[in-house]
């Protein structure tokens, strides 16, 4: 059953995603190379539970950790631990936060230092892509509008891999609702959208081939053909004329533009490349 929110649920909704994106703005802060991936963990962990929330994956189905960050190849799930980012990674850090009684889920990927070209557009499309799903969740329509314009942008457009073996979900009072929002599909199909409607939007993109797989972890999914995957994904409520997302990328964008400006020594200056 998909719930639809009252205007008050939707706004305590609103306040578990921008603790989210709260916490990604102190992860971009935090960034630069030799750093390692369980010390991020820790950092998002402590800043949560300091802001009045409890990390809504920690423990969830026996998920280890308060963060998903998933380097490179790894698409999404990948356990934070004693690796060191380097200059030209790029790393899917997804965040989930439980507060009043309601989750907020959103992932961004970040690049460390100088990250190839085609990798950076692979991001700025799969951005874009969460952008016009984003449009596209509005009242009347049918969850595969959505998913339709996701995979129209990334594999029809730029021939990109759209995982499927992992989808957008509804969240509220739990972090996985009914529907779910697969990035991929045809215009029309699915479950009817109505206002108040609130979903985890999530495009998973691949630079290469679509296929994927799960590491002996039983959680780390990695891509078949080892080439980088990239995550975005925002906590966004059903409206009249276009999806709103709940979550909100701009500040994330600013600290990665003062942490960028701030730790410049990693990067190689433009007229040198
Ligand atoms: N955003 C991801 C999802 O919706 C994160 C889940 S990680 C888990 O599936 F540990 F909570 F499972
Ligand atoms: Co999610």
């Amino acid at each position: 059953m998909i719930h639809i929110r009252s205007k008050d649920e939707i706004e305590l909704i609103r306040k578990s995603a921008l603790l989210v994106t709260a916490t990604h703005v102190e992860v971009a802060g935090f960034l630069k190379p030799g750093i390692t991936t369980l010390s991020i963990d820790k950092m998002a962990e402590q800043f949560i539970r300091d802001n009045g929330g409890v990390p809504s994956f920690k423990n969830y189905n026996g998920y280890p950790y308060s963060l998903c960050i998933s380097v490179n190849e790894q698409v999404v799930h990948g356990f934070p631990g004693d690796y060191e980012l380097k200059d030209g990674d790029i790393i899917s850090v997804d965040c989930g936060v439980y507060m009043n009684g309601y989750h907020g889920d959103h992932a961004y990927t970040f690049a460390i230092g100088n990250v190839a070209p085609e990798v950076l557009k692979l991001m700025r499309i799969t951005k874009e892509s969460l952008a016009k799903g984003i449009e596209q969740a509005k009242d009347g329509n049918r969850v595969g509008d959505i998913s339709y314009a996701i995979e129209q942008h990334t594999a029809r457009d730029h021939g990109y891999g759209v995982v499927r073996e992992l989808v957008g979900h509804g969240i509220g009072k739990k972090l996985h609702e009914d529907p779910q929002v697969p990035n991929y599909g045809r215009r029309g199909d699915g479950k009817r959208l109505k206002e108040g409607m609130v979903l985890a939007i999530e495009p998973m993109i691949n630079l290469g081939r679509r296929e994927v797989y799960t590491l002996d972890d039983g959680w780390t999914v990695v891509t078949n053909d080892g080439k980088p995957s990239v995550h975005y994904e925002h906590t966004t409520v059903v409206r009249k004329n276009r999806g709103e997302a709940l979550s909100d990328f701009a500040p994330i964008e600013k600290a990665e533009q003062a942490n960028k400006e701030l730790n410049s020594t990693y990067y190689t200056p433009a007229e040198a490349v």
